[in-house]
This record gives C-alpha cells, structure tokens and sequence, in this order.
C-alpha cells in the first residue's frame, strides 16, 4: 500500500524503532527494496532525490513503477514513495506526480526563508494526503552534486520548524551523507538529546545512514530517531556484487550477458544489505 510515512514513522517513535528509507535508482533497486521489506514485514520508504527522479525518467513514472510492482508483487507493507532533499519546485512536481511524501530541504536558506517555504509546503502536502520532512543544519557530504560540511543544527531553530506542523524533522547532528572521512568524530548526542528535548514526540531523521556503526545508530534511536536514511552502502554493495560478477567471467559464460543475469548479484546484494538494516532499526515484524 503506497501510503504516507506520517503513522509509520509516529508508531517507530512510540515504539522505539526506526523505519528505513533507502533510496532508490532504478527497477532493480526498487525491486529489491521493496521484497526485503516484505520478507521482513518491515515498513519502508521508497527515498527519491532530484538526480534520481530525472534518471528514471520522471517522477510520474516512478509512481507508476511503484504501484504496479506493489500490487503484482503482492506487497503488504506500508510503503512511501519520499522525495528526499527536494527543492520547493521539485516538492511540488512530487504533489502534483502521486508521491506519498515529500522532504523540503531549505537547509540552505536563512531560517525566516526556510519557515517561509515550509510553512506554504505543510498545507499543500497535508491538503493532499501526504507527509512532509523539513531539515534544519545541513547535513554535510555529497549528495548528488550538493556539497557541504556536517553541521550540528540549533535546537531552538528545530523547535521552531517542528512548530510549523511537519510530519517528521531532519536535523544536523555531524551526520554527513556518503562514506564518513577517517577523521569523522561521529554523532553529536548532545545535540540530538537537545533536539528530542525541544521537540518532543516529532519523529526525528538520521541522514546519511552509511557507515555510522552500528551501536551510534541503536543509542540514536534511543533519543528519537524513527527514519533512518541509507543510500550509498546500497550502491557499494551493487557494485561490489556486480564487479565480482565480471571478475569471474561469468558475463562470458553461456547466455551470462542477459542483463537480467547480470544485474542480479547486485539486487540480491541490495536485498541483503536491507535485511541487515530493518533488523538493526527494529522494524522486522512492525509493518
Ligand atoms: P548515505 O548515502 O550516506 O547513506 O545517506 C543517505 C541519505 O541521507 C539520503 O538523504
């Protein structure tokens, strides 16, 4: 069921769990996203970026391939199609394409600017049924061409966003996305347990999921982290497996250039690696 990720990530909080959203590329990765969650009956959300949306041909089509593989594969489990870091241009494009749930990145602006837009985003996302992420300090690393450094964000700037009636809240914690710099000083529990303070029940977002060890993400969802994003370990591994593929030779052995052969050491990759994730979040069992 393509559903917004409002109940899923509001009973996460409650219960003590994260929800994963893992972002996807293409058909394989979709595909196998959305089979691991149905084999750990685990809610899950689908994370779309701007560069992602264009790659695979439009937003629209991203619905259309999201609803057919939920009712031919026979998924159960609550599903989000989310825009992550949109713009407010992109957001939009995603309201009026059948996304169930947009995020509103106006990390970048002044904060009067970023509660300016995200205000007039809250009612058009709520008047459509769908739930919305805003972020306050950006969080760093390089995320389809937008580069920046790991910021920890002012708790009374997160109060104020949270107050604007957003359905879950992305914060800087010295989180960055993609693989963290050996130098990396890891997450700022002081911030976030201010943030969760400030903040109360609002489900908080751990950005950047790939490569925090394993017990920072577990302490992190003891102090309100209820969605977990991942998308680069997704993308090692597929080409790891995938890589492997060619090292052995097997694209040259029998019909092994079927692409449909060839790309499935890395969906199986995919669909391991989100198996391992839903059980470290906690959300088997919960969907
Ligand atoms: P990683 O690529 O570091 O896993 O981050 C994903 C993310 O936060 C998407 O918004």
């Amino acid at each position: 069921m393509l559903v917004s990720a409002t109940e899923m990530l509001q009973k996460a909080k409650a219960g003590h769990y994260a929800v994963g959203q893992f972002n996807i590329n293409n058909l394989e990765w979709t595909k196998a996203i959305l089979t691991a969650a149905q084999e750990c009956n685990s809610p899950v959300i689908l994370g779309v970026s701007e560069g992602a949306g264009k790659y695979m041909g439009g937003y629209k089509t991203i619905v259309g391939m999201v609803n057919g593989m939920i009712e031919e594969l026979g998924i159960t489990v609550p599903v989000a199609t989310h825009l992550d870091h949109g713009s407010y241009d992109a957001c939009l494009k995603c309201v009026e394409a059948g996304f169930s749930s947009i995020m509103f990145d106006g990390s970048h602006y002044p904060i009067e600017e970023n509660i300016a837009k995200t205000t007039e985003l809250v009612k058009i996302a709520h008047d459509n049924n769908m739930s919305i992420e805003a972020e306050v300090g950006a969080i760093g690393g390089e995320e389809d061409g937008v580069i920046g450094r790991g910021e920890c964000a002012d708790p009374d700037e997160c109060k104020m966003i949270a107050d604007l009636g957003i359905d879950f809240l992305a914060a800087g914690i010295g989180n960055i996305h993609g693989v963290y710099p050996d130098n990396w000083e890891g997450l700022s529990f002081e911030t976030l347990d201010a943030i969760q303070q400030k903040t109360g029940d609002m489900p908080l977002v751990l950005h950047g999921g790939t490569g925090i060890p394993d017990d920072m993400i577990k302490k992190a969802i003891t102090l309100g982290v209820a969605k977990i994003n991942v998308n680069t370990e997704c993308q090692i591994v597929f080409t790891e497996a995938t890589r492997k593929y060619f090292e052995e030779g097997k694209d040259k052995v029998g019909k092994g250039f079927d692409p449909r052969k060839v790309l499935k050491p890395g969906y199986e990759a995919i669909i391991a690696k989100v198996k391992e994730k839903m059980e470290l979040f906690g959300s088997v069992g919960k969907a």
